[in-house]
This record gives C-alpha cells, sequence and structure tokens, in this order.
C-alpha cells in the first residue's frame, strides 16, 4: 500500500478536540443504531471512521452536521454544545461542512454553476466570489470541465466537484462521508492527496468514513472502528491493525498495511 501520508501527526501534545461526542445514542423508530457512542477528533487531524455496510457511520455524520436529531446524548463544536443549532447555524458559524456518500451537486448545472449556487449564499461581493470559484477550479484541477453538466463528470471529477463545493465558503472542518467509493485507484490517490494537502496547507480537520480500510488508512492519522453501535477500537493505522477488537469485530485475521 502507498503511504500518501508521509507525516501523521501520532499524538496531539495539546488535546483539543473540535468536534466532541457525548452519549450518543440514535435510533430509528424502535431499531437503535448507535448507543452510547464517545468520540472526538482533534484540531487538524484527519480521522477515520470505519465499520461495515449499515453500521452506522453516515447517521453518525448526518447528527454532526443536524440533518438527524440525536435520540441521546451531545455534539460539540470546539467546546460550544450544538446539539440543538440548526444545520445552516452549524455550517456558517462553525465552519463544518459535509460531502455526502451520494450525490451532493445538482446534476443539471455545469461545474462552474454547482460552485456558483454555493458561493453566491456565501460571498456577497462579485468580483471575490469569481476569484473564488477561479481559485478553487485551479486547486482541485476542474479546468477541464468548467462548462459540463455534472451528470457527465466521471467520479473522480464528481468527487473533486462537491470537495469544491464543500470549501466554497471558510471551511474549518470537512466531514467526508465514503469519500472514495465506486473510484478507480488513480482517482482515490488524487482525493487522498487532495484531502493530506487541505489538512497541510490548510490546517482544516477532516473526518472520513469508509466501509473498507486500506483507501481510508493510508491517509489518516488516526481511526476508530464501529461495531455493534460502539467505537470498539480507535488509534494510528499501525495501532489500529494490531488492536485485538479492531481484527475481531471488522479486520479478521491476516489484514495488513
Ligand atoms: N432515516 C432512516 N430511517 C430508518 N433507518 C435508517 C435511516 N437512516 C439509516 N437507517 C438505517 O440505519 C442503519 C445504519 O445506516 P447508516 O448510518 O447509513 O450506516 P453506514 O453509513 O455505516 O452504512 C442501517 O441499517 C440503515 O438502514
Ligand atoms: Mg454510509
Amino acid at each position: 500500500m502507498t503511504l500518501i501520508k508521509k507525516f501523521r501527526i501520532k499524538s496531539f501534545k495539546e488535546e483539543k478536540p473540535i468536534i466532541e461526542i457525548k452519549n450518543l445514542t440514535i435510533t430509528y423508530g424502535n431499531r437503535q443504531i448507535v448507543e452510547q457512542l464517545n468520540l472526538s477528533i482533534q484540531n487538524s487531524e484527519i480521522c477515520g471512521l470505519l465499520g461495515p455496510n449499515g453500521a452506522g457511520k453516515s447517521s453518525i455524520y448526518h447528527c454532526i452536521i443536524g440533518l438527524v436529531k440525536p435520540t441521546y446524548g451531545e455534539i460539540f463544536i470546539n467546546g460550544i454544545d450544538v446539539t440543538n443549532i440548526p444545520t445552516h447555524l452549524r455550517c456558517t458559524k462553525f465552519g463544518i461542512s459535509w460531502v455526502p456518500q451520494y450525490g451532493g451537486s445538482w446534476s443539471d448545472l455545469t461545474t462552474f454553476e454547482n460552485l456558483m449556487a454555493i458561493a453566491e449564499l456565501h460571498i456577497n461581493n462579485k468580483e471575490e466570489r469569481l476569484l473564488k470559484i477561479n481559485s478553487l477550479i485551479r486547486k482541485f484541477e476542474l479546468e477541464n470541465v468548467i462548462k459540463l453538466k455534472s451528470k457527465y463528470l466521471s467520479g473522480g471529477q464528481a468527487r473533486k466537484l462537491t470537495l469544491a463545493m464543500a470549501m466554497v465558503k471558510n471551511t474549518k472542518i470537512l466531514i467526508l462521508d465514503e469519500p472514495f467509493a465506486a473510484l478507480d485507484p488513480q482517482s482515490v490517490r488524487m482525493i487522498q492527496q487532495i484531502i493530506v494537502s487541505l489538512q497541510m496547507f490548510e490546517r482544516i480537520s477532516v473526518s472520513i468514513s469508509d466501509h473498507s480500510s486500506r483507501d481510508l488508512l493510508s491517509c489518516v492519522d488516526s481511526a476508530m472502528v464501529l461495531s455493534d453501535g460502539k467505537i470498539v477500537a480507535k488509534g494510528t493505522p499501525q495501532q489500529l491493525v494490531k488492536n485485538t477488537r479492531a481484527i475481531e469485530k471488522y479486520f479478521g485475521e491476516g489484514f495488513k498495511i
């Protein structure tokens, strides 16, 4: 496996969670998905959330951004309880951006129009808006597809567009739900490099989920394993693959990175 992340942050000297989840319980009807879950993501960390399909990863993200109301528990961003704060305020006041597992752009709008639609919400000045869009188009190498409707973009291009849309405003925390799903290996590498560069150059904290571990473990500082509604193991990728509970509940015997 190629390591994307050459300098992993192994421990954060000053433990300063940017996101902290306390005793989170999520139930749909009478089905309990997540039970009394505690987790934290440190400032400027890339943190992975691993777990099989249906484990509850997207549900946890929906609670963090405010699309699902927890049955029980609290969510803190930068030490402030946001559990009852609506999504748009979590986004504008706390700098949280979410790239969903599916979709995330308007299929009948072009790359440029999608970026403009978000920019019009967040940037008042017309010139600043254009400057921002053009810099994102360059940064995410979308120059060749600016006039293409998003429904015609390749998987990798579409993922780059949704990432660029998440970066239109002043983002401090990026929540990426399965960003590598259904991508070819080259596109996976390109997305991994973008994620690592956002942390390195813009000090953005990132949480990434995935149901398969290799692509995720090569670009995170730390990760945790979700199983049976609980976090069963956490640590650096090297620690995690040796963790007996993570092996038992998720990786299986003989898994190596
Ligand atoms: N809005 C919902 N209503 C009812 N059940 C849901 C809803 N969202 C997710 N689920 C169920 O909750 C479980 C966890 O789903 P999800 O959070 O999407 O898991 P993951 O992202 O780990 O695959 C699944 O069994 C799913 O069918
Ligand atoms: Mg999911």
